[in-house]
Order: structure tokens, then sequence, then C-alpha cells
């Protein structure tokens, strides 16, 4: 007969010739006899691994901006455990931005870097100095509670089920690759999977890169990021102008690391992030008097990002 005494992270497991019940509801240890003679406890140790999910995005001032957000903090705070690094591309951060962070109730960063000359304005440097604060503050943004973490680059318009979050990004062991839908010219760009092996990338554009993926398509594991100091540079000729496979490539990584997710059924396969666009939007100027410059548009007192 075997019982089992519970100490949250570690457990014993004794043998003994008599039937004998243990139970604990709360995780907390029960020792409810004296030891019995003849008794024989193995000590069991595991690690609880609750990664933190790191999740950077990097945002800019546009008519649409805090729409998308909000959008983007309504998903994210339903998930737990996870800190948002946010980095504004500009001189300084913004009360409303900042608003929005406060209100999901998640623990995050918000910076101001405003893209650095010889750098492509497309969220690239702020992705960089996210790399950099990811690694001189790490214990800062794991918090107390988590040993382990995964980062991911989610830019501020895209598309996120929440599944994204439980069920793929938060079981990133080395490198994370799944479908993304609406991106690179087609409906869906997504690793080629042959047992369980990651051999191609069904994808229109650059099917050569080493990692045909779009940002919103992967996750690293934060000891990937910890053991590297690849950033984001100023420009990736072997990603075409696009700067994912360089990044996955300077981290070391190679494409028997990856750990494919949500290709396992063979129809009604699911994607959990959409690369959706905002399009701005077709504002009216009032033509009274076309000789002056148009004044920016009367927000009535309400904040919009005109
Ligand atoms: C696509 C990819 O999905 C991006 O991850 C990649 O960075 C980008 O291409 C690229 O060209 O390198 P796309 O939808 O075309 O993204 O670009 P945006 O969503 O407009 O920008 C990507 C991120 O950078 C967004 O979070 C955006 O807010 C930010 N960004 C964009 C800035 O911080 N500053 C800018 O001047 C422009
Ligand atoms: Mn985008």
């Amino acid at each position: 007969m075997f019982y089992v005494l519970l100490f949250s992270s570690h457990f014993f497991v004794c043998e003994t010739p008599f039937s004998f019940f243990i139970y604990s509801s709360t995780f907390n240890p029960i020792i409810s006899s004296p030891p019995f003679s003849g008794v024989l406890c193995y000590y069991v140790f595991y690690v609880v691994t609750n990664r933190m999910i790191i999740v950077v995005t990097p945002t800019y001032k546009r008519m649409t901006r805090i729409a998308d957000m909000l959008r983007m903090a309504n998903t994210l705070s339903h998930v737990k455990d996870l800190h948002w690094i946010v980095i504004e591309d500009g001189n300084k951060t913004i009360p409303a931005v900042q608003d929005i962070l406060d209100r999901t109730g998640l623990p995050y960063t918000y910076q101001a870097h405003k893209t650095a000359l010889g750098y492509p304005r497309r969220g690239w440097y702020q992705r960089t100095m996210a790399l950099k604060l990811i690694r001189s503050n790490t214990s800062q943004i794991l918090g107390q509670d988590h040993q382990e973490g995964v980062v991911y680059f989610g830019d501020d318009d895209n598309s996120y089920d929440i599944r994204l979050f439980t069920d793929y990004i938060r079981n990133v062991k080395t490198l994370g690759i799944w479908a993304v839908g609406l991106v690179g010219g087609t409906v869906v760009e997504a690793p080629k999977v042959v047992d369980g092996k990651v051999t191609a990338f069904n994808v229109k554009w650059n099917p050569k890169r080493r990692f045909a993926v779009d940002m919103a398509g992967f996750a690293v594991n934060l000891k990937v990021v910890l053991n590297s100091d690849a950033v984001f540079g100023t420009s990736c000729k072997r990603g075409g102008g696009a700067p994912e496979t360089c990044l996955l490539e300077d981290m070391g990584l190679e494409r028997e690391d990856i750990e494919p997710f949500g290709y396992e059924k063979t129809k009604d396969r699911e994607i959990f992030v959409w690369h959706t666009k905002t399009s701005t939007p077709n504002i009216v100027q009032s033509k009274k008097n076309q000789t002056k410059p148009v004044p920016p548009p009367d927000t009535f007192g309400y904040f919009v990002e005109v």
C-alpha cells in the first residue's frame, strides 16, 4: 500500500504493509500518526512550471492606436501570469495608453524609445530595447512566483485568441511556431509539419528562409533570450527585409528546435492569431477656406490621436 505526503513542490511516497489513506485538499502536509515500522519512503521533488508570458508590443501615435491597444488590452487581461512590455515609438509615454495598461490589472512596463537613426520605423528598435530590458531586469519582470518565462512579440493591431497564450505560448520550451491568418499576401502562413517536425513553411512570400514566419507566429523561451545577446538590427537581408529569421538565427536556433503548435488535426485546424491591419479612417475635412492650412478635426474635448 502507498501513501503520499504533499508539501506543494515536493512530496513523499511511502510504502507500508497496511492500508493507510491520507488526503490533503489544500496541499498542506498532513502528519496524522507516528511513523510506522517497516515503512519505506521515497522523496519526490518536482518543479512547478508556471512560465511567465512576456509580451512585447511596440506602439506609436496614430488615429486608430487607442482602439487597437484597447482591443489588445481586453484580450490580454484574460491571461494570468503575463507581463506586458509596451514600448512607445516616441519621446514620451502617453497617459491614455498608460490608463489602458493600468486598467488591465496586469503587471506591465511602459517606456518610450523613439526609433534611432538607421532603424526602419516598424517597431524593430522598440523590440530591441525590450530585449535589453528583459535581460537587465529579468527578476523584476518575472516577479516572485516565476522561475521561467516565454517571450512573445505581439504587435498592437493583430487579433489574438486567448488560447494563443494559454495553450501555445505558455508551453514553449525553446521555440514555438504556429499558423498566422491573413499575412504575407495569403490567407494563412503555417509551418509544414511531418512526423511532429517542421520540414518547411507553407508560405507564399520568401519560403526559403530558415524561419519563414511572421512576428506573430512564434515565441521563444526566456532561456534562449538570456543565453544570447541577439537583438533586431537595422536590416535583415536573409529575411528579404523581414526581421524574424535574422533574430531567431542570431539566437542560435535551428529548424530542428521548432516546436509546432496547432497542426495535430488534419482538417478544421484553428488559427489563434490574425495579422489584421487597422486602416486609417478617411476623415472628411471642411473645405471652407483652402488657402489656410487645414486645422485638425474637432474632437469636442475627447481624446483622439489626430
Ligand atoms: C509586419 C510584421 O507583422 C511586424 O511584426 C514587422 O515588424 C513589420 O511587418 C515589419 O515590416 O518589419 P505590419 O502589420 O506591416 O507588420 O506593421 P505594423 O503593425 O504597422 O508595425 C509593427 C509594430 O511596430 C506595431 O506594433 C506598430 O505599432 C509598431 N510601429 C510601427 C512602431 O512602433 N513605429 C512605427 O513607426 C511603425
Ligand atoms: Mn500590424
